[in-house]
């Protein structure tokens, strides 16, 4: 009995021993965390630079400041890959360095991520919780992106834009859609106009304004709540129009810029996960990408919602 007993004791010690060991070689490897480039930093104002420095720039600055724990392998591994991705991506310390539309577009995209709750990422927020944003900083936030946006002329260029499409349109391109096919085979689906609005977007830093329709695959799963994930055959129109604003101030939509869509296929586009993108643009519904790699840029920006099936917008609710 005892000679068992002590026998299990050795085994025990010695798993222990091994368990330590190879904890303790793992904090030899350590990744370098990136440099992330010399630029100008971004210069917002101090209630805004406070809510980035809070919650964004522990990965997308050149100074993240990182809990002791975040050293300690294997966790460090993760965090250290995750910082370098996301300065490739968005980088404050030289946001300041981009042009005002780049910028002013970044900016824009920052607002929305946070707004969704798609940034910082759960499992990140899980063990950092002061990074978490809330209503407030939404609100800041959203103040201030609507600072940036464009003045635009009452009847300025948005009517001439609108004429000319209609031309562009009239004078056949319209005529000719049904063979109009983005490089990774998706085609342009013009039922999209009875389809059902779910959601609407004012993006104030380019003027535009954005509906987005479901097909009635979507809605039916959006009143069944089975969006977790959504069933093959959805599929979801995003359409981007100008803003026009008339001498009185009112808001109207003004040039027709670009439609997207995204189907559900599971099957069928397992490469590009379970969805088919793609985006035309006006004024001759001219497919986007040269090639079917195109899809790599929409997969990125809708990443952060890999959970939600990379779907951001939270249907309204639908009588
Ligand atoms: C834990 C690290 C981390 C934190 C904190 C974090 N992000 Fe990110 N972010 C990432 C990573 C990694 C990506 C790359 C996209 C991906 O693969 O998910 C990313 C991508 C993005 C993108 C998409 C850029 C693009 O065009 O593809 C935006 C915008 C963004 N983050 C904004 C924010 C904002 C705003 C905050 C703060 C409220 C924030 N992030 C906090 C790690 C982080
Ligand atoms: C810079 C980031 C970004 C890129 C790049 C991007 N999207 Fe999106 N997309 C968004 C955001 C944010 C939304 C949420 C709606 C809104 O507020 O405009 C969205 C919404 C959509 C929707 C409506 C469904 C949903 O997820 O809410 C479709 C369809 C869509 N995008 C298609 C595309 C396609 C196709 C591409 C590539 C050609 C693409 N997107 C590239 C950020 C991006």
């Amino acid at each position: 009995m005892a000679t068992a007993n002590g026998g299990n004791g050795k085994v025990w010690k010695g798993t222990l021993i091994t368990i330590l060991v190879v904890f303790i070689l793992m904090q030899f490897h350590r990744p370098e965390i990136a440099a992330g480039g010399q630029g100008i930093p971004l210069n917002a104002p101090p209630p805004v630079q406070a809510i980035l420095q809070k919650s964004c720039y522990d990965c997308h600055s050149n100074t993240p400041h990182l809990k002791w724990f975040d050293y300690i392998a294997p966790g460090y591994w993760l965090v250290a890959a995750d910082i370098n991705a996301a300065q490739q991506v968005l980088n404050f310390s030289t946001l300041g360095s981009l042009d005002t539309v780049a910028r002013n577009a970044a900016l824009w995209e920052v607002l929305n991520q946070a707004r969704l709750h798609a940034m910082p990422t759960r499992a990140y927020i899980a063990l950092h919780p002061e990074t978490s944003i809330t209503d407030e900083d939404i609100a800041i936030l959203k103040k201030y992106v609507a600072t940036l946006k464009p003045v635009i002329q009452p009847d300025s260029g948005f009517t001439a834009a609108r004429d000319h499409q209609f031309y562009e349109w009239a004078k056949g391109y319209y005529a000719n859609k049904q063979n109009i096919i983005a490089p990774n085979g998706v085609p342009y689906m013009d039922g999209y106009k009875d389809w059902q609005p779910i959601s609407t977007t004012l993006r104030e830093d380019n003027g535009t304004m954005r509906i987005i329709f479901a097909n009635d695959i979507g809605v039916k799963a959006i009143r069944e709540n089975r969006i977790h994930p959504w069933p093959d055959g959805t599929t979801f129109a995003k359409v981007a129009w100008g803003q026009l604003i008339d001498t009185a101030g009112k808001v109207t939509t003004g040039a027709f810029r670009q439609v997207e869509f995204m189907i559900k296929d599971s099957k069928k586009y397992i490469a590009t996960r379970g969805w088919g993108w793609a985006r035309f643009k006006t004024p001759a519904l001219v497919p986007y990408g040269k090639d079917k790699v195109f899809t790599t840029e929409c997969i990125n920006c809708h990443n952060p919602m890999k959970n939600n099936d990379f779907v951001f917008t939270q249907p309204i609710q639908l009588p």
